[in-house]
């Protein structure tokens, strides 16, 4: 199985910006975390990171000639804004999942509306790095899925 994970704006900022929400980690020990887990699995995984929305949408376009099984993408606050981005998961037709770090339904009301998550087969918020794996997890079921039934 390979996947593509797409980390948007101020990700990279991890063990840096708000601790109390997003903790002491760092962006470089979350991938860390990310790729020894999927290594566990056997699954081969990009990680990539941009602070722009452009650049995020290029991401996705590019993979879709790579023939990845599926993406997990935590756009951050361009995942409350960006039509762009729905328009770019939506056009490439790939198995995608939205993922944050917190919770965003206990934040801002402004977080609570996700422009992304009708393009995506789901949302997972407010389990940290564990939202990741969960997301993986997600992945992995629905690709057996399609593998026994076409639903
Ligand atoms: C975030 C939640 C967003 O609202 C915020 O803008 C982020 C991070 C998360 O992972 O919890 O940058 O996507």
């Amino acid at each position: 199985m390979k996947i593509l994970i797409i980390n948007g704006p101020n990700i990279n900022f991890l063990g840096i910006r708000e601790k109390n929400i997003y903790g002491n980690g760092s962006y470089e020990e979350l991938v860390e975390y990310i790729k020894s887990y999927c290594q566990m699995d056997e699954i081969s995984v990009k990680i990539v990171q941009s602070n722009f929305e452009g650049e995020i949408i290029n991401y996705l376009q590019e993979v879709y000639f790579e023939k990845v099984d599926g993406i997990i993408i935590n756009a951050g606050a361009y995942s409350h804004t960006s039509l762009a981005i729905y328009d770019a998961i939506k056009g490439i037709n790939i198995p995608t999942i939205e993922v944050h770090l917190s919770n965003v339904y206990s934040r801002e009301e402004i977080r609570h509306k996700s422009v992304i998550a009708g393009a995506c087969l789901g949302q997972i918020s407010g389990f940290g790095k564990y939202s990741y794996i969960l997301a993986i997890e997600g992945l992995k079921l629905k690709s057996k899925q399609n593998e026994v039934s076409v639903d």
